[in-house]
């Protein structure tokens, strides 16, 4: 009978050995440290590490974080005369303890704005408004915060100024108002203008516009942040592309600063509409509640694959990319646009594992290095 070779069987044990340990050390974070920032939003409980198990990954895997809500009007500045600073010290904390870079989202958005704040009648009492906010937010985290939604979805999807309590009372004016300030608080902090859907040619020349009339006007605009609210198909890796070209060219960093990329159908999607149809549940608007299968799961993956091999190719041009949530389970969309449905739009599944896009992305810079 022969033997099995002692040292044979050493020197195996210990490549077996090192190739898992170097799968267990390989992160995001570290995979892509020498391209761009790897973000995650954080909930109100991560920020608190309520899940020893989600706070462990967040902290192996990203190295910079977004406030997903906390930060937003209604909860930061709920009142006239009332700032709830509580949660956001605990944010800016963490990511200090962590090394991590913080970005503070959002100081001016329409959407999940304080009740008063939709009182605001004329220019005046905007302009006060606008002062307070952004001044008592921005300085209280100057040199802590490392950059800013200075504001967020301005436009219309054809490019146009979206209708609003600011645009209502100043016009065009209160981006450059906001820039102003924001930089008039802390010098240092970088400034961005954050939207979606300006992948699309319309609206993408409209934030352009935007940013240079800002410039013009003496603001300071750092970067552009496209929220990469994304689908499978669209979209298309050549308006990305020239999405991060067009902004670059603009002299600003480029973020992608909500990734995300849903499985689900659509209700826009659907062809003639009727609006009367429900959505809500409805079993064929939801049609994955157990698991994904293995044919959309390796969609996902590729499209991964394919949009960091993109961002890569720019990473010159770009600062950071931030995933909109830690994993699945979290994700705002399973409950947006519909509400209670399971969708699987992230790196890591419901369990915290990670998935086939998980290990894409990774792929593309471990087969290099
Ligand atoms: C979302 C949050 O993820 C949800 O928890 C909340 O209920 C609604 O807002 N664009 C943005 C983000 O800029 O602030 C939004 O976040 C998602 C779309």
């Amino acid at each position: 009978m022969k033997l099995i070779n002692p040292y044979l069987l050493a020197i195996t044990t210990m490549f077996v050995m090192s190739c898992t340990s170097k799968k267990e050390v390989s992160s995001l974070k570290d995979s892509y440290k020498n391209d761009f920032y790897i973000g995650t939003a954080l909930s109100a409980d991560q920020i608190e590490e309520k899940d020893a198990k989600v706070d462990s990954l967040i902290r192996k895997e990203f190295n910079a974080i977004t406030s997903e809500n906390i930060m937003k009007s209604m909860f930061i500045h709920p009142q006239k005369d009332k700032y709830d600073f509580t949660l956001s010290d605990k944010y800016v904390a963490y990511g200090e303890k962590n090394k991590m870079l913080i970005h503070g989202h959002t100081l001016i958005w329409h959407s999940q704005l304080a009740p008063w704040m939709e009182q605001i009648k004329d220019s005046t009492e905007m302009k006060a408004f606008m002062k307070d906010h952004i001044t008592t937010i921005v300085s209280k985290y100057k040199g802590r915060i490392n950059s800013w939604d200075v504001v967020n979805e301005a436009l219309n999807d054809d490019g146009t100024l979206r209708k609003s309590v600011f645009s209502n009372t100043l016009g065009e004016n209160f981006l450059v108002d906001a820039f102003k300030l924001a930089a008039a608080a802390d010098p240092k902090v970088d400034l961005y203008y954050n939207d979606y859907n300006l992948e699309d040619p319309a609206k993408r020349e409209g934030a352009i516009n935007l940013v240079k009339k800002i410039k013009a006007a003496g603001g300071k605009v750092d970067g552009i942040g496209s929220q990469a609210h994304w689908k499978l198909n669209s979209p298309s890796l050549e308006e990305i592309e020239k999405t991060i070209l067009d902004f670059s060219a603009l002299g600003v960093k480029v973020a992608f600063t909500e990734l995300d990329i849903t499985v689900l159908p659509n209700p826009w999607d659907l062809k003639g509409a009727d609006v009367n149809q429900k959505f809500e549940g409805n079993p064929k608007m939801n049609p994955y509640p157990e698991k994904l299968p293995d044919s959309i799961q390796d969609k996902l993956a590729q499209r991964y694959a394919d949009i960091f091999k993109l961002l890569l190719k720019h990473k010159d041009k770009i600062s950071r990319v931030t995933f909109w949530g830690v994993y699945d389970g979290q994700s705002w969309l399973n409950d947006w646009p519909i509400k209670g449905r399971t969708n699987y739009p992230l790196l890591f599944d419901a369990k915290l594992a990670h998935k086939k896009a998980y290990d894409a992305v990774l792929n593309l810079k471990e087969s290099k290095e």
